[in-house]
């Protein structure tokens, strides 16, 4: 049996990038104040977040992850934290998956430059009293990895995000300074 400590851990150890803590917290709230009961979310990873969501909440998360390697690391974490009930994880590529059920929580937390593309086809799938979580805006993590050419691409595509997010008729975008930060959807 895993600890989240030990999962964390491996995070750490392994370039595994996950949700930082005070992110996880804020999601645990908006769970629990709005009575939320299903989840999407866009990038498992090795199931860091969705298993301490699942586990702080009754929430039921549907969560999909590309990598083979990871997919099997999350079935594990998974398993070990007895999560199978709640938890429907899904091995493909979220650009492709069809899903057709609706969520009351959507956090993208995948390829951060096809953020627009999951927005697209992921927000018709949000109840109406739903929230979008969008992490990473603020690359704090990957500024120190990568090239200065690197992150400007990635930087000018959030910009770029936020431009066409705050084009929408139908919702309202809120940039919050929690974790790496944060843009929270709504309908409007
Ligand atoms: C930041 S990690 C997810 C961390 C996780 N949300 C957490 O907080 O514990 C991003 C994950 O998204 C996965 N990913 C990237 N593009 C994807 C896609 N198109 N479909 C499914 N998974 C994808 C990567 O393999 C990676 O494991």
């Amino acid at each position: 049996m895993k600890t989240i400590e030990q999962i964390e851990q491996y995070a750490k150890d392994n370039y595994v990038p996950i949700a930082r803590k005070p992110l996880v917290d804020y999601m645990i709230n908006i769970i629990k104040e709005n009575n939320y009961s299903s989840m999407l979310e866009i990038g498992t990873g090795i199931a860091y977040t969705c298993i301490l969501l699942a586990t702080n909440t009754d929430i039921n998360i549907t969560t999909i992850e590309y990598s083979d390697d990871r997919y099997q690391i999350c079935k594990e974490n998974i398993t070990d934290f007895d999560l199978n009930c709640r938890v429907n994880l899904l091995f493909g590529d979220a650009t492709k998956l069809e899903l057709n059920t609706n969520f009351d929580l959507i956090f993208i937390d995948a390829a951060k430059l096809k953020n627009k593309l999951f927005f697209d086809k992921f927000s018709p799938l949000l109840n109406n009293n739903g929230t979008i979580i969008i992490d990473n805006m603020d690359l704090k993590d990957f500024k120190q990895r990568v090239s200065k050419d690197k992150y400007e691409k990635y930087y000018n595509n959030n910009q770029e995000l936020i431009k066409y997010l705050e084009s929408l008729d139908k919702f309202v975008v809120e940039y919050l300074d929690i974790g790496d930060g944060i843009l929270k959807i709504r309908h409007k």
